[in-house]
């Protein structure tokens, strides 16, 4: 192990996962490994851009290659079929780790898969997209889509093992960086607002490889706060990660995810910190403070013109963030302090037709 890496452990948070933060970490790792029963679902983008790993694999039959089209349509219950006949084709037991290298769609699948075949194998997380690194790898969490509906099935299995190698930044296009800076925002909005500075953000976005290791640790540690005591997503310490979210799934699916998710989020951010202020429940130095922490960031907010909002609200009515009849909707007071509202759909509309208005100009 190279000494600079950092290694620790999320047992504090009840989650049981070690994670290993560095460069060149997956071929070190996949060496450690070596001698245990492998099957590697691989990315095949990643997978063509990362010559040296087909070099460097071992060729003993210890590890067994998937290369999969990963992306959401890889996460679908044909995609989960596939890959679950590959595993009966190699007769792959149910002692073994299944493992993937690639972004979270890949995980999702993987881990999915890893939680039903035989009834569960041991898993292994190989992030490559910020996203992934600092949010879906962690927490256990797996979905499939079915048809257009995203995330319609899943379980949560937790990896024992995540490798996080940031030689895989240096590949990922920017909007898919943008996706990763756009939830580390988040984190820092819900819990700690000196998480990353604006000249934080230039480093990440130039993939400064030891700002960006010490922001995905903290990042982790964030995310798994609000996973302690509810890993299984049953009591509500989770439901703060949504912060942004409503607005943002429903831009993005409006405009048939022509918006990305991090721009979308970053949109939902703002909007959901007005509509906190609309409400009353954040004061107006609060919100210009967390509207310019995501503004601070360099992301790209998306324009609002001409997007339909009460096409949006039926996506927001759809959402599964509710209780007798209000939406859940976490909130930043202020920035590293977060609180649950229950919004009306009326009052949620109401700020919403504003918001799409006005923008993201201060009201
Ligand atoms: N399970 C969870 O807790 C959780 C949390 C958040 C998001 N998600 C899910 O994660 C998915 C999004 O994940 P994502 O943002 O990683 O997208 P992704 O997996 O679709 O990857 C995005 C693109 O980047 C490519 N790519 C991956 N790594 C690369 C690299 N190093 N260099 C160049 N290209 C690379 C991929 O081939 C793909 O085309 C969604 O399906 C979402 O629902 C799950």
């Amino acid at each position: 192990m190279c000494s600079s890496d950092s290694v620790f452990s999320l047992s504090d948070y009840g989650i049981d996962t070690t994670v290993r933060i560095g460069s060149g970490t997956v071929m070190d790792e996949l060496e450690v490994l070596k001698g245990q029963k492998i099957y590697l679902a691989v990315s095949r983008r990643v997978f063509s851009l990362r010559s040296d790993l087909a070099e460097r694999l071992p060729r003993d039959g210890s590890i067994i290659i998937y290369l999969v089209d990963d992306g959401e349509s890889c996460k679908s219950l044909s995609g989960y079929g596939a890959m679950i006949g590959d595993l009966l084709l190699h007769d792959f037991p149910r002692g073994g780790i299944i493992a993937y290298i690639g972004g979270g769609t890949l995980g999702d699948l993987s881990g999915f898969v890893s939680s039903t075949y035989k009834r569960g194998t041991g898993f292994a997380a190989f992030p490559t997209t910020l996203l992934s690194m600092v949010d879906s790898s962690i927490g256990g969490k797996n979905a499939l889509d079915y048809d257009s509906l995203k995330n319609a099935v899943g379980t949560i299995w937790n990896p024992s093992r995540v490798v996080i190698d940031l030689d895989f930044l240096d590949t990922l296009p920017r909007d898919e960086l943008y996706n990763g800076i756009s939830e580390i925002v988040k984190y820092s909005i819900l819990a700690d607002p000196d998480l990353i500075s604006s000249a934080g953000f230039r480093k990440l976005a130039q993939r400064d490889v030891s700002a960006s290791a010490d922001i995905i640790e903290r990042s982790i540690h964030i995310k798994s706060m609000f996973l302690k005591g509810d890993v299984d997503d049953r009591k509500g310490g989770r439901i703060f990660l949504n912060f942004g979210h409503t607005f943002g799934h429903a831009l993005e699916a409006v405009t048939h995810n022509a918006i990305s998710h991090g721009r979308s989020v970053a949109a939902g951010m703002i909007f959901e910190t007005q509509l906190a202020f609309d409400l009353g429940l954040c004061s107006e130095t609060n919100k210009n403070k967390v509207v310019s922490m995501v503004v601070s960031s360099g992301i790209d907010l998306p324009g609002l013109h001409g997007i339909d909002p009460s096409l949006m609200m039926k996506y927001v009515l759809n959402d599964k963030k509710s209780k007798e009849g209000k939406l859940i909707i976490p909130f930043a007071v202020r920035p590293g302090k977060v609180d649950l509202a229950m919004v009306s759909p009326l009052e949620f509309e109401k700020s919403l037709m504003e918001f799409m208005v006005s923008g993201y100009e201060q009201r």
